[in-house]
Formats: C-alpha cells, sequence, structure tokens
C-alpha cells in the first residue's frame, strides 16, 4: 500500500477529504503522517481522530527558509511516503526541497492557474472581473504555484459572489472533488511529471485535465 504524507496550516479540509477517500478505497494508499508548520493548525484535530501520526515542524524554531526546508525534508521522509500532498500548506518551499520530491509532490492552488498565483485568490478573481474562477491540482516546482498543472475545475462567478461565497463554491464544488481525484491517479502510476509536463495514462497533456474527466466516485 503506497503512502501518502500531508502538509497543513489550516482548518484541513481536503486533508480530511483526502482521508475519506484513502479510507474507502477510492484512492489506493493510505495517510502515513500529518505534518503542519503551526501546532495550533484546526487540521491536526482531524488528524488525530483518523489516528494518523501527526507531527509539527514550526518555522519560528529555523532561522530561515532553508533550514526549515531541511527539517522538513527529514519529517517528511521519517514517514517513508511516496506521494507528498500540500494541502493548504502555506509556506514557500525551497528549491534543494523541491528537487528531493520531485515528480511525487502535488498542491492544490484556488485559482485557474496560472491565473492568481500566491494569496487571496478568490479577492483577485472577483477584483479582475473574471467570468471564471476556480482551483488547479499541481506538480510542485521551484517556482511558486507554477509547476505543471494535472486538474482544473472550474466556476461561473455569478454577480452576487462575495469573496466568501466564492471560495465556499471552490472548496465544495472543486477542491474536495479534484485533490483526491488527482492523488487517486498518482498512487495508481497514472500520472506522471515529466519536467513542465504531466503524463496522464501515457499521453502528455496538452491542457489539464478538468470536471468532466472526473471518475463517478469523485464528482
Ligand atoms: C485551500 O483553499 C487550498 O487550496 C489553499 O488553502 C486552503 C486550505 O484549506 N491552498 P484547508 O486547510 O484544506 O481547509
Amino acid at each position: 500500500m503506497k503512502k501518502i504524507a500531508v502538509l497543513i496550516s489550516g482548518q484541513g479540509r481536503n486533508l480530511q477529504a483526502i482521508l475519506d477517500a484513502c479510507a474507502d478505497g477510492r484512492i489506493p494508499a493510505q495517510v502515513g503522517a500529518v505534518i503542519s508548520d503551526r501546532a495550533d493548525a484546526p487540521g491536526l484535530k482531524k488528524a488525530a481522530s483518523a489516528s494518523v501520526p501527526q507531527s509539527v515542524v514550526s518555522y519560528a524554531d529555523h532561522t530561515d527558509r532553508g533550514t526549515f526546508c531541511v527539517s522538513l525534508a527529514a519529517a517528511i521522509s521519517a514517514s517513508k511516503p511516496d506521494i507528498i500532498a500540500l494541502a493548504g500548506f502555506m509556506r514557500v518551499l525551497t528549491p534543494y526541497f523541491v528537487e528531493r520530491f520531485s515528480g511525487r509532490l502535488l498542491n492544490i492552488h484556488p485559482s485557474l492557474l496560472p491565473k492568481h498565483r500566491g494569496l487571496h485568490t478568490h479577492r483577485a478573481a472577483l477584483a479582475a472581473g473574471d467570468a471564471e474562477h476556480g482551483a488547479s491540482v499541481h506538480f510542485v516546482s521551484a517556482e511558486l504555484d507554477g509547476g505543471p498543472v494535472v486538474l482544473q475545475g472550474r466556476t461561473r462567478v455569478r454577480s452576487d459572489d462575495t469573496e466568501s461565497r466564492l471560495a465556499e463554491r471552490v472548496m465544495h464544488d472543486i477542491e474536495l472533488k479534484i485533490y483526491p481525484q488527482a492523488l487517486a491517479w498518482l498512487a495508481r502510476g497514472e500520472l506522471v511529471q515529466d519536467g513542465m509536463q504531466v503524463r496522464y495514462r501515457g499521453r502528455v497533456l496538452k491542457a489539464p485535465l478538468g470536471l468532466d474527466d472526473l471518475e463517478p466516485e469523485f464528482r
């Protein structure tokens, strides 16, 4: 059975979706470790409820990002994961870290990448007057939110959308579906990172997969 290490900083809604999909067999893997950069991350309670080993690597205990990422990599490696899933992990990673886990490192980002990298993506989409918004699962590269995109879900921006309404819809209708699906593909060996390209079932993706490509059990 493959093992996933999930990295969190916050509420852990994506973590919960991953735990559920592993528990019911949709992802052929188990969550072997949950690691947070904050001892007070509410998501750690979700790890505890699922009896998954958890650890905290606090940024404040380190002098800089380099030493933090060395400690983080050591904590991850201790659980010997096949896959590392960043799930609302709010730290920028060093090239050393990204290289070390290359091809096994996925992130979920709440925008239609390459639009709106970084923070406050829902606010940015509304401010830009975007007709569509969504979320993306991508392999992690050294560039922030810049790695090759695997799967994106889209939603129409409505005239009465507020930042929080849009955030809720992106989370529930998109993020909690697309991340477990992408992790299932990776765990099955159907998804392979090839530099800045993604191979899915042996073919290079010309464009990210979409909600229509989700398997029925992930819809
Ligand atoms: C999600 O919107 C994720 O895409 C972003 O941070 C948020 C984390 O939420 N990177 P949660 O911790 O999964 O509830």
